[in-house]
C-alpha cells in the first residue's frame, strides 16, 4: 500500500475542485494510514463512510459546475461518477460485510480514480470552466506517455 502525495500537475485550475479533489486524497490517505496500523475497522469504516459521503458531494458540485457551464461531455462525464461510486458503494459493502482484507481492490480504486479520472476525464472539462475551449472529448487531454506520474510512496 502506498500514500499519494498531491502534485501540482493533478490541478484542473478550478479552486474549488482542486480544493475538494484535494479533501478526496487525504480521505484516501486516512483510510489507508488505519489499515496499515491495523486500527480497528470501525475506524477504517468511519473513514469509508466519509470517502462515499464526500464523493457523492464533489460529484454534484462538479456536474453542477459543470451543466451551469453547458458541458458538451456532461451525460458521459456523469455515467463515469456513476461508475465510480458504484465502486466506492461496493468496498464499503464488502467491507461491512466480511471485514476482509480490501488492501489490492483499494489500490486499484486509487489507481483508477487518480489517473484514469481526476487526471484524465476532470482534467479534459478544466478548459470549459476556465474560460478556454469547450474541450475536447474525454481521455484525449494526455496521450499515452504525457500524463503525469502517479507518486505513490511506500
Ligand atoms: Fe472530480
Ligand atoms: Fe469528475
Amino acid at each position: 500500500m502506498a500514500r499519494i502525495e498531491w502534485k501540482a500537475e493533478y490541478e484542473t485550475g478550478v479552486a474549488l475542485i482542486d480544493e475538494q479533489h484535494r479533501h478526496l486524497v487525504e480521505i484516501i490517505n486516512r483510510f489507508e494510514e488505519a489499515l496499515q496500523k491495523g486500527k480497528g475497522s470501525r475506524q477504517a469504516n468511519e473513514i469509508l463512510n466519509d470517502l462515499t459521503g464526500y464523493t457523492q458531494e464533489h460529484f454534484a458540485t462538479e456536474e453542477r459546475l459543470l451543466a451551469e457551464a453547458g458541458y458538451p461531455h456532461l451525460k458521459l462525464h456523469q455515467s463515469q461518477h456513476r461508475q465510480l461510486l458504484q465502486k466506492v458503494e461496493r468496498f464499503q459493502f464488502e467491507y461491512n460485510a466480511a471485514g476482509r482484507r480490501i488492501t489490492a481492490e483499494l489500490h486499484e480504486f486509487l489507481g483508477y480514480w487518480l489517473v484514469n479520472h481526476i487526471l484524465r476525464d476532470d482534467r479534459a472539462y478544466a478548459p470549459c470552466l476556465t474560460g478556454g475551449t469547450s474541450g475536447g472529448p474525454e481521455g484525449t487531454v494526455a496521450e499515452p506517455g504525457h500524463e503525469p506520474a502517479l507518486t505513490l510512496q511506500e
